[in-house]
């Protein structure tokens, strides 16, 4: 068993709701929880963006699932690295909107990390992404404490 972490983007499907974020975090929760997977999966501008830590033959196999899903498109892989430690150890899968984030907020942490005001991760590093993503938890984690 080797510890990895995947990354990838894609663009979600032009009417994608509510109920479907909500279905996929509660099928990513359940199954990522029995596969040792962690990660956080962020939606914004119409962009997903998701971090996958755990064993690598199963994060692939995560990954090539979760690429022929319907409700986004055009999957992007950024990286697949071998890892010391998990980033999101506490979480089998978190999903953040970032329309649920303060705007300005978010909008600084897309200008501090990319060339772009809006969320574009396949004009980013895979350590910018990586970066954004970990800021987004604080963020987060701010925003849920009040
Ligand atoms: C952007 C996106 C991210 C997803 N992330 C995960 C994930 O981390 N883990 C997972 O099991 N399914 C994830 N899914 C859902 C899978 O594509 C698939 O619907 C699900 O794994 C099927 O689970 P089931 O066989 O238990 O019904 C994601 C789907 C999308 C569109």
């Amino acid at each position: 068993m080797s510890l990895y972490r995947l990354i990838y983007s894609s663009y979600g499907i032009p009417d994608l709701g509510y109920h479907d974020l909500k279905d996929i975090m509660e099928k990513s929760e359940k199954n990522n929880q029995s596969d040792g997977i962690t990660g956080l999966l962020c939606y914004g501008d119409s962009i997903f963006l998701q971090i996958l830590e755990g064993d690598r033959t199963i994060i692939s196999q995560t990954y090539h699932r979760i690429a022929l899903d319907q409700r986004h498109h055009t999957p992007e892989l950024i990286e697949c690295v071998p890892i010391e430690s998990r980033l999101f150890g506490i979480w089998s899968m978190k999903a953040v909107t970032l329309s649920d984030l303060n705007s300005e907020e978010v909008r600084n942490l897309i200008l501090k990390y990319s060339a772009s005001i809006t969320l574009q991760p396949h004009t980013m590093t895979s350590q910018q992404c990586l970066n954004f993503m970990q800021a987004l938890v604080k963020l987060y984690e701010k925003a849920s404490s009040f």
